[in-house]
Parts: structure tokens; C-alpha cells; sequence
């Protein structure tokens, strides 16, 4: 039970976070591209960090069309933004319009991130290092590790990057298109150490998929609108194994229960989005986020939604 005093301050705390800085001569403009861009979590997430900070950045939702996309990366350098983030439908296509990659947008073919550095955009991605630090939160180190991933689409590209540059030892990709796990094998089989193997969905049922296993991603859609996901073997893994879905909804997606009721730990969406936001807010700023005003921010704006995907 919270004193009053407690409850005060803690009611001040969110006006806080939810405040932005005074906008003055001084004020620098970020944002995200997207389209649809309603939905995004991103500027409550960003403007409670400038504040917390006392950072002089404001973070607005910019609805871009496909076919306007050019003119808006091109209206980074002419309003002199300090930087956006990208999400869909624009994260591979924007690839070809900005001037200097980082490895990993290079390697996944996507930006989630961009930097005005004087007029030279810098495109980043830090999905797959968000995902990261998800992880290290929960002190689990992916290097020399068995990793079952359950999808093939851009998601699933971030995360395989992020785990083949951190040493996995073994990553299996199941997707109900084979072709496309085979595809992302072919692309990313050299890039490492790490070994690469490509499954069909049904795959899923064999229990010699999971005996190694450290980490399971359900990277796929499946779940999103409260969908079943098909039955795992799921005390097949060994009994530290995380199961982690990139997706999040309020009561759990079906993945995640099932991974519950076998005493399996289980992480979702949340702090992939928070870490990803955290790294750009870095990247722009070049101060450290605020973390746990971030995540309160989030926190916040999620209560209000029946069921979100990843893609901020
Ligand atoms: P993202 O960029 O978020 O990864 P995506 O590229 O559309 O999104 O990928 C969605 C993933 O969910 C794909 O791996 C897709 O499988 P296919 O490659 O076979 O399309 C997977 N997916 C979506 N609906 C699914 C379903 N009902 N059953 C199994 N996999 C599904």
C-alpha cells in the first residue's frame, strides 16, 4: 500500500514522463516513418527519456506513404531532423535512399534507425542488438548455444544476425514456407561460426528439434490476434530453456502459455522494443537512455491496447 506522499510522487513521476520538453529555438526534431503510424508506442517512449534527461528533442509520428518515401528521406536533410526511426512497410526499402550503413542494417538489408550526421544520413539497426540485451537481462548469453527460431520473415533476419555475430553455436530455422528458412541459410550460412539449418513447420512436433535447446523465438505472426500456436514438445528442452516470442499481448499469447505450463521461462515482445528504442535514443543523443523511464513510458501506452505486434 502506497503512502500518500508515495502516491503523490509517483502520480508526479508520470506527469513527468509523460511531459515533453519545452519546444524553444533550440529544440531538435526525431521521429518514426511508418504507415500505418497510429499505433506507435514510440514517441511516449522517446519524449519521456528527453525529459528525464532534460534533452532539448521532441519525437513525432510522421505517416509516410510508399510512394512518398524518397521525398521524406529527403526532408530528413532539408528540416535538418536529428534522426527517425523506420518501421513498416519502409525498413528494406528506405535502404537505397540513405548514404552509410552500419553492418548489421547491411547485413539484414533493413534500417530501423537513421542519424543526420550533417546532412549525411546514417542508417542503423538495432532490433537484433535490442533483442540482445533482452536476453543479457535475463543473463542468458546465446555464444555457443542451440537456438530454435520459428519464422523466416524480417524479424527473424534481425535476430539470426544478432545471434550468428554473438557466437551461436547452432541456429534452426523453421518456417511454414521452407523455402524461406532455406533462403536466409543460404544468405547467412558463411557469415560465421555459427551452424544453420533450415526446417518445415511440422518440424515443430519432433522433440529431438528441442533436447539442446537454450532458446526458442516464436518470430512468426501467429498469435497476434490471439490465434492458437500449434502444440511444441515443449518439456523436450532442456529445463532452462527460454521461450521468447517477439510478439506481446496482454494475458499472453498462446505460445507462451503453453511454454508456462510446461515450468518453462518465458520472455516476450516488450523488451525488445524497449532495448531497440533505448539503442536509438543512444545513437541520437549520444547519452545513455533512461531505461526504466522508458519501460514505464511503454508500460503506460500498452495497458490502452488489446494486442500489439513488435514493430513498435
Ligand atoms: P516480420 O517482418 O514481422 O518478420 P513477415 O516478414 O511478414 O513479418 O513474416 C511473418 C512470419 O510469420 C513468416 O515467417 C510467416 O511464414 P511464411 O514465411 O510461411 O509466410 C509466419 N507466419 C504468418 N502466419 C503464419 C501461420 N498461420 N502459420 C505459420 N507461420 C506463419
Amino acid at each position: 500500500m502506497l503512502s500518500l506522499s508515495q502516491h503523490k510522487s509517483y502520480l508526479l513521476s508520470i506527469l513527468l514522463d509523460m511531459s515533453i520538453q519545452p519546444i524553444s529555438g533550440q529544440t531538435r526534431v526525431v521521429g518514426i516513418f511508418g504507415d500505418p503510424i497510429a499505433h506507435t508506442r514510440s514517441p511516449a517512449m522517446h519524449n519521456a527519456a528527453f525529459r528525464a534527461r532534460g534533452l532539448p528533442y521532441v519525437y513525432v509520428p510522421f505517416l509516410v506513404r510508399p510512394a512518398d518515401l524518397p521525398r521524406a528521406v529527403q526532408s530528413v536533410r532539408a528540416l535538418n531532423l536529428a534522426g527517425v526511426n523506420v518501421t513498416v512497410p519502409h525498413k528494406e526499402r528506405i535502404v537505397r535512399y540513405l548514404d552509410v550503413l552500419s553492418a548489421e542494417a547491411e547485413l539484414c538489408g533493413a534500417v530501423n534507425t537513421i542519424v543526420n550526421r550533417e546532412g549525411t544520413l546514417f542508417g542503423d539497426n538495432t532490433d537484433g542488438r535490442g533483442f540482445l540485451v533482452s536476453l543479457q537481462e535475463r543473463e542468458l548469453s546465446p555464444r555457443r548455444r542451440e537456438i530454435v527460431l520459428i519464422g523466416a520473415g524480417g524479424a527473424t533476419r534481425a535476430v539470426l544476425v544478432s545471434l550468428i555475430r554473438a557466437g551461436s553455436a547452432r541456429v534452426t530455422i523453421v518456417n511454414r514456407t521452407l523455402a524461406k528458412s532455406q533462403a536466409l541459410v543460404h544468405r547467412y550460412g558463411s557469415l560465421g561460426k555459427t551452424q544453420l539449418a533450415a526446417l518445415p513447420f511440422d518440424a515443430l512436433q519432433d522433440p529431438a528439434l528441442f533436447k539442446d535447446a537454450t532458446l526458442v523465438v516464436n518470430c512468426t505472426s501467429v498469435g497476434l490476434h490471439g490465434e492458437d500456436f500449434p502444440p511444441l514438445p515443449y518439456t523436450s528442452t532442456p529445463r532452462s530453456c527460454l521461450f521468447y516470442d517477439l510478439l506481446y499481448r496482454p494475458g499472453l499469447t498462446s505460445f507462451l502459455q503453453q511454454a508456462r505450463r510446461a515450468h518453462r521461462a518465458i520472455l516476450d515482445g516488450r523488451r525488445m522494443l524497449l532495448h531497440q528504442g533505448a539503442l536509438a535514443f543512444s545513437l541520437w543523443t549520444r547519452t545513455p537512455a533512461p531505461i526504466e523511464v522508458m519501460a514505464r513510458a511503454l508500460a503506460r501506452v500498452l495497458q490502452h491496447k488489446p494486442a500489439d505486434h513488435r514493430h513498435r
